[in-house]
């Protein structure tokens, strides 16, 4: 027989509360082996969760793993420097999460005696850490009873509510809060246990909007909490949670000086705040004139050849950025000090933005990287 109930086995009794549900199927078929589980450092915890807002897990691992090889700890982040840390976060996006990050780092250094915050609250008063992270985070260092509400968090208890609202409304918001208190796991009698609770509390809501709850099908013959599902008993998953009136996003123009002489590219440090702050990238202009841009920057030029444009999609905006490339006679007398010449064979290193990093590999040379 191949019904839902063959496939899931036995179904978890819909009387126990939805956080005991939530724990059980966690432990048994929730993830385990993600490279951030399975530590209680809340250094490690602490940056698996600040790489994985808006990002996914398969993009973050490889970032977590060389992340962490590099600054193993608190302190060894904190004494870094700012070009060095933003280099490691190029490609991941979003980098204000790396500022920020880098400033906790500091703040932990200075204020805490290097040690992690003991509780939710408290590391919720850290540069960049919102009261969801701040939970997650002392639920998984500290088995604290601490509430998340993450995106996926936000999807699975619309589902299963019958939330409906603009998700981003503060009404909605404040509806989602009072769930996300009011489902937490009851106090056991143990410690160990009450925190063991948290940790598989917490991360089961994450696995449970990741793997079944998911935006577009959801897989609810094995969901864990189906037999009290509004969504799915009025067979409304597709219309919960309500969508987002998305703005039109702004478009924006720009254009860049891709200059190249004997074998190296000339690359510009970014102002740290703005897109890309504290990157490297190519050199913006007006568009006005390319030759002579490049000569501002105290680089003789005779020629420059626009290239195709391309489009990279900010949250705010949206970037169309034509790049002007140019082949340098001599490499000029450069009067700023954000410029360097970098030679092509270290493109790969230097901390580039994803789409400038791609639109370097795949040049028609295709050999720089
Ligand atoms: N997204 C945010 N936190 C996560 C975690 N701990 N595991 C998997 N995905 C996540």
């Amino acid at each position: 027989m191949s019904s839902v109930l063959s496939r899931v086995g036995r179904p978890a009794a819909p009387d126990l509360p939805f956080a005991e549900r939530v724990i059980a199927w966690q432990r048994t078929h929730g993830r385990h082996a993600l490279p951030w589980q399975n530590t209680r450092d809340p250094y490690r915890i602490w940056l698996s969760e600040i790489m994985l807002q808006q990002t996914q897990v398969a993009t973050v691992i490889p970032y977590y793993e060389r992340f962490l090889a590099r600054y193993p700890d608190v302190a060894s982040l904190a004494a870094a420097p700012d070009a060095d840390v933003m280099a490691l976060w190029a490609g991941l996006g979003y980098y204000t999460r790396a500022r920020n990050l880098h400033r906790c780092a500091r703040e932990i250094v200075t204020q805490w005696g290097g040690q992690f915050p003991p509780d939710a609250a408290s590391i919720a008063t850290l540069p960049g850490i919102g009261r969801s992270t701040a939970a997650a985070i002392a639920a998984f260092a500290y088995g604290e009873r601490a509430a998340i509400l993450d995106g996926n968090v936000r999807r699975v208890f619309a589902r299963h509510f019958g939330i409906e609202g603009d998700p981003a409304s503060t009404r909605v918001q404040q509806v989602m809060w009072r769930h996300a208190d009011a489902e937490l796991p009851a106090l056991r009698a143990e410690t160990e246990a009450q925190a063991n609770a948290m940790r598989a509390y917490t991360q089961g809501l994450m696995d449970l909007g990741a793997t079944l709850c998911t935006r577009g099908v959801p897989d609810c013959g094995r969901c864990p909490v189906r037999s009290t599902c509004v969504a799915l008993r009025e067979a409304r998953q597709h219309e919960l949670p309500t969508p987002r009136v998305r703005k039109v996003s702004p478009e924006r123009t720009t254009h860049l000086l891709w200059i190249e002489h004997d074998g190296r590219i000339l690359l510009e440090r970014r102002p740290p705040t703005g897109i890309w702050g504290g990157l490297v990238s190519l050199p913006e202009f007006d568009g006005e004139d390319a030759v002579a841009a490049c000569r501002r920057l105290g680089i003789p030029a005779d020629a420059a050849h626009p290239q195709t444009p391309f489009l990279h999609v900010f949250t705010h905006f949206r970037l169309t950025a034509t790049p002007w490339r140019i082949a340098a006679a001599e490499p000029g007398t450069l009067s700023d000090p954000a410029h360097t010449w970098v030679p092509l064979a270290e493109l790969a290193d230097a901390g580039l933005p994803a789409p400038i990093r791609k639109l370097l590999v795949t040049s028609a040379q295709g050999t720089l990287l």
